[in-house]
């Protein structure tokens, strides 16, 4: 079976599909991460994230590996470093890039071929999984969205401020939402859940009941 859940940036995707994917026993696909390791590896080459085709490169040439809540690059864990408030700005140039978004949605459908997955992103439900089982938009209002992404950088001991962070989320959510391949749009059967005043946990338990009433009957 397979789950998509896709929303904007700071909507509590991330936590909320992981919890999911742990209660149903099936595996999490954070395709984010994928898109920022790629950044990452191209960061610490010194690669330009503006050139496209050496971009391409360094996603033909890298191995990311998503084990449980980690994640990999070429073997090492980089699942703090893909989180830092520069990885997460710079990784615009990774998601705007064709041939990048064409070799990791590859590699989404190859993971999903073998397990039960959830897979979480932007294009889950409309580009990468069409035929899904069971779509998910996962929302909340921006003034939410930017202060959950403002604490947590801050428990990550990162120094920004809360206008910075309300800003870069403004920018990001114009550039997922008008991006040429994979922008972030609500796929027409996918069923809208705002987080808004919702425990993580009520969350949660609300995703449960969405699956279980798409699971197919036997
Ligand atoms: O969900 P996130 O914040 O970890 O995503 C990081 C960036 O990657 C964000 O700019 C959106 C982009 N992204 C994407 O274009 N497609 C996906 N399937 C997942 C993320």
């Amino acid at each position: 079976m397979i789950v998509t859940i896709d929303g904007p940036a700071g909507a509590g995707k991330s936590s909320a599909s992981r919890a999911l994917a742990a209660r149903l026993g099936f595996r999490f696909l954070d395709t984010g991460a994928m898109y920022r390791a790629v950044t990452l590896a191209a960061v610490r080459r010194g690669v330009d994230l503006e050139d496209e085709e050496a971009l391409a490169a360094v996603a033909a040439d890298v191995e990311i590996t998503l084990d449980g809540a980690r994640v990999l690059l070429n073997g090492e864990d980089v699942t703090r470093a893909v989180r830092t408030f520069e990885i997460t700005t710079a990784t615009r140039y990774a998601a705007d890039n064709a041939a990048v978004r064409a070799r990791l949605v590859e590699w989404q459908r190859e993971w999903a071929n073998e397990t039960d997955v959830v897979a979480e992103g932007r294009d889950q439900s409309t580009v990468v999984f069409p035929h899904a089982e069971c779509k998910i938009f996962l929302t909340a209002s921006e003034g939410v969205r930017a202060e959950r992404r403002f604490l947590d950088l801050v428990a990550r001991g990162e120094h920004v401020t809360r206008h910075e962070v309300l800003e870069k989320q403004q920018q990001r959510d114009s550039r997922d939402c008008t991006r040429t391949h994979g922008p972030l749009v609500k796929a027409p059967d996918a069923i809208e859940v705002s987080t808004d005043g919702l425990s993580p946990a009520a969350v949660v338990d609300r995703l449960l009941e969405i699956v279980e009433r798409c699971r197919p009957q036997d």
